[in-house]
């Protein structure tokens, strides 16, 4: 299947860890044109050489808070000046610490809403506007999470915030498939990465034990239907599926890469 991802422009945010990586390099494969937009710059540019090395036709970084307005139109700016427009969007950071709603804090909600709700509006917003004006359609696929669909415990603001994800992407598919822009959320389960170096200085999983012990992965391994863990590449064949041609009349739709954790329908 051709994928016709060659030469296009993608900016990937928080592609330099884990599952952002991976999707950085699906679409290196793939021969695209790449901005990375990432806090921890200098695990990008790492990033970068790989995604050089396995064929993408361009990379470069710029070092972006999502949650900063000025820096992300600044970033847009950058990756349509430099590969002549933006065909596809993927709004891949996000954060939580797995408390029990009770021991959080407002600051921390406030976090989590920046990091997991705001840095996509700000995404969205600026690279919406250059994929109207340019009129070529365009595809924007946000990274939500399974937590929104299930009710997770520990995970009570941020489920809630990529419940709003989902909901925001399937408004904005409606409001702009007359322009050709094409709007999806894909829900990981558990993704854990296959090396230590696949992260970056500010990952999740820069301490994976910190999330679940090593008899909680096993469990939850154990629990789903398809008895594996996910990969990040298996989020990064979804997402670059979805980004491609190839999905050209897939919009609106919430997609679970989850070993089959979720079954809506
Ligand atoms: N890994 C999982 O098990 C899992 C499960 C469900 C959903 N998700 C979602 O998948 C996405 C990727 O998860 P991951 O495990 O690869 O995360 P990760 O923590 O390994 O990587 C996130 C990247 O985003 C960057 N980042 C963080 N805040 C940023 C900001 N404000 N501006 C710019 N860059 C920023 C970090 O530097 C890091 O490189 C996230 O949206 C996450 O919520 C992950």
């Amino acid at each position: 299947m051709d994928l016709e991802l060659a030469g296009k422009s993608v900016i990937v945010t928080g592609g330099a860890s884990n599952i952002g990586r991976a999707i950085t390099l699906g679409f290196a494969r793939e021969g695209a044109r790449i901005t990375i937009a990432e806090l921890d710059s200098a695990q990008a540019e790492k990033v970068a050489q790989e995604a050089l090395k396995l064929g993408a036709k361009d990379v470069q970084v710029i070092k972006t808070d999502v949650t900063n307005m000025d820096q992300v139109k600044a970033m847009v700016d950058a990756a349509a000046s430099r590969f002549g427009g933006i065909d596809a969007l993927v709004n891949n950071v996000g954060w939580d610490d797995l408390k029990f709603f009770m021991q959080t804090t407002p600051d921390f909600w406030q976090k989590i809403i920046q990091i997991n709700f705001v840095g996509m509006l700000n995404c969205t917003y600026n690279v919406l506007e250059h994929m109207i004006k340019a009129g070529n359609g365009g595809s924007i696929v946000s990274i939500s999470s399974d937590a929104s669909r299930q009710g997770e415990p520990r995970e009570a603001v941020y489920g809630a915030m990529k419940a709003g994800v989902n909901s925001f992407m399937k408004t904005i598919a409606k409001e702009n498939g007359r322009h050709g822009i094409r709007c999806n959320a894909v829900c990981p389960g558990v993704t854990i990465p296959e090396e230590e170096e696949e992260v970056s200085s500010n990952s999740m999983w820069s301490n994976r034990t910190a999330m679940f012990s090593e008899e909680q992965f096993a469990a939850i391994a154990k629990s789903l239907p398809l008895r594996k863990l996910g990969r990040p590449k298996d989020l990064a064949n979804a997402v670059v599926f979805l980004s491609s041609r190839a999905a050209g009349h897939i919009t609106g739709q919430v997609l679970s890469v989850s070993g089959g954790y979720s079954m809506i329908g």
